[in-house]
């Protein structure tokens, strides 16, 4: 991929003008829709910040694909050439209930391999981003590698969804590690294993742009994120994820059932 510098220093001020747009929409009515259900939610906040997004990659990038949560590229079914992937607002419910607890997020991969990875935590101001083969950072400071720990050494944290899917397995991985965290953003979570303050998330059912940015990052500190099988990533498909060190990692897998 070329232009590294030149993308970074671009989406990073994309990310801060976007932030500034969801900080202003604090102080303003949301309009809220429902998509599947009553717990899948989406803001007109959600919109404008895909729509933003999508017109700053469009306009410099024009040659490129861009996959996002609420409208575009649905139809993308290969990841050949550049692909942005893109989820607005990680963690809507957060951002409606608490105006606090969710995150920006871009992902860039050329034929597959993830490049470039932002995770943004507005209210934070804490920006996580990763480019491949220079390792993930938090703001100035460079995250270092994980550490091999085990699972009762740290928190775990996992998806509402887990807990109401499969409450047997949620009390499993509690009991083995220091304890569980329920925090409603995929990113922040994947975000806070890659500097420490998790050891490990856990999810059965992640969308591409849930995954794509974090998995930049978590592979440039050297965690394992894959599917609970033990198979790579499919950014083409929804999947049940593991985000943990080696050996944590292994201990979940043997826990599954
Ligand atoms: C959701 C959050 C949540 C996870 C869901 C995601 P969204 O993303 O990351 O933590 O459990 O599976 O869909 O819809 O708020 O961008
Ligand atoms: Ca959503
Ligand atoms: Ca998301
Ligand atoms: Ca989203």
């Amino acid at each position: 991929m070329d232009q590294i510098e030149k993308r970074h220093s671009l989406i990073k001020s994309w990310l801060y003008e976007a932030a500034d747009l969801l900080r202003e929409s604090f102080n303003k009515e949301l309009e809220i829709k429902e998509k599947t259900s009553r717990t899948d939610l989406v803001t007109n906040m959600d919109r404008e910040i895909e729509v933003f997004l999508y017109e700053k990659i469009t306009a410099h990038f024009p040659d490129e694909r861009i996959l996002g949560e609420e409208s575009v590229g649905h139809d993308i079914r290969d990841l050949e050439g550049i692909v942005w992937i893109i989820d607005p607002i990680d963690g809507t419910l957060n951002f409606i209930k608490q105006r606090a607890n969710f995150a920006i997020m871009i992902g860039i991969y050329e034929d597959g391999v993830g490049h470039l990875g932002y995770i943004y935590d507005v209210v934070r101001d804490e920006l996580y981003f990763a480019v491949r083969g220079n390792g993930a950072y938090c703001n100035d400071r460079k995250l270092p590698m994980v550490e091999e720990l085990p699972l009762s050494e740290g928190l775990v944290a996992i998806s509402n969804r887990l807990v109401v899917a499969d409450a047997d397995e949620a009390r499993r991985i509690a009991k083995n590690s220091s304890g569980l965290r329920v925090n409603g953003s995929a990113g922040l979570e994947t975000a806070w294993v890659a500097s420490g303050k998790l050891i490990a998330y856990i999810a059965p059912s992640l969308a591409p742009w849930d995954i794509a940015a974090g998995l930049v990052i978590a592979e440039e500190v050297g965690l394992v994120y894959r599917q609970v099988t033990g198979e790579k990533i499919n950014l083409l498909q929804y999947n049940a994820v593991i985000v943990a060190n080696r050996y944590a990692f292994q201990e979940i897998r043997n826990e599954w059932q």
